[in-house]
């Protein structure tokens, strides 16, 4: 990896893989844990032994953490990036994990005969945490997905909506220049897409949508630190590889050294007791 990230271009966007991006969604899935620890329960819990199809998996950290208690299951993971297959095949013995892509038409053609090999008929659950920001038809994948849910079954889509996200006070204006910046930024996929969501569950014939989180925000001091290490420090780091990787390139310089000579500011106004911050993450269930 040579301390560098690995770019893929996933649909009209690009997305960071590579160990740094692993370590970060690790983070990331720790904070989240809290956030929709309950949905996760309760949609598991719904039937004895559920199956999962678990899209965009990753590495497969994120619904192996989910799963935690829950006795059994049967779960298929599914991911368009082989790298992260083999990590999850290698960390995660419970579980069947497939290179696919579920933007691909036959898409449902492809997982049936692993279904059928796998005794599920159709799945109880399909997760779909922050993945699908990075689709290009994100109506045309759900309405592929949802052929394969069990009567009964349930979708659970964990998405990003960056006006959600807000940070106050911000005298020096600071966290208002990130926004700007992340804004125009266009590498992690589409961060108002969490807005888009039930209209996208809606137009790809789910029913009983049901939004249950809207925003991550937290006034004790311990969680908002956690809330510092999932949102800034990756975030240096992609400008900086971004930076690195076309250093002819004034702009990206600059909001590269930029951010390096403010984010030990950023940091402090996170240990302020007066404080707040808010993430866009958004929480829906469908059936
Ligand atoms: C931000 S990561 C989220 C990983 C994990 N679900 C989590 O919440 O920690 C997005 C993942 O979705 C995968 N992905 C993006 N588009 C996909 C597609 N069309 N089909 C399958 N996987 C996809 C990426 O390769 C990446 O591993």
């Amino acid at each position: 990896m040579n301390g560098k990230s690995d770019r893929i271009m996933i649909s009209k966007y690009t997305t960071l893989t590579g160990a740094e991006e692993d370590q970060r969604l690790d983070v990331q899935n720790s904070v989240l844990l809290h956030f929709d620890r309950d949905v996760y329960d309760n949609v598991f819990r719904k039937k004895d032994c559920p199956a999962i199809l678990d899209v965009g998996c990753g590495t497969g950290n994120m619904i192996q953490k989910m799963l935690e208690g829950i006795a059994s299951y049967k779960l298929i993971g599914v991911d368009k990036v082989e790298r992260q297959i083999h990590i999850a095949e290698k960390t995660h013995t419970s579980g069947r994990f497939l290179t696919l892509d579920v933007e691909q038409e036959d898409f449902a053609s492809l997982i049936r005969p692993v279904m059928e090999e796998e005794g599920i008929g159709g799945f109880d659950v399909i997760n779909c945490s922050m993945v699908v920001l990075h689709m290009q038809n994100p109506i045309g994948a759900l309405s592929r997905l949802r052929t394969l849910l069990a009567p009964n079954g349930t979708v659970v889509v964990r998405d990003i909506d960056d006006g959600l996200q807000y940070a106050w006070p911000d005298p020096e204006r600071r966290f208002e220049k990130l926004f700007m910046m992340l804004e125009k930024d266009d590498r992690t996929g589409d961060r108002h897409c969490g807005r888009k969501i039930y209209s996208y569950l809606t137009n790809a014939g789910f029913q009983n949508i049901q939004l249950n989180k809207a925003g991550l925000a937290s006034t004790s001091l311990k969680d908002k630190m956690l809330l510092f290490d999932l949102a800034i420090p990756a975030l240096l780091h992609q400008y900086e590889q971004r930076h690195l990787d076309a250093p002819d390139n004034i702009q990206w310089k600059k909001d590269f050294e930029w951010f390096r000579d403010n984010i030990v500011a950023m940091k402090a106004s996170f240990g302020k007791e007066d404080f707040i911050f808010s993430a866009g993450f958004m929480n829906f269930t469908a059936e």
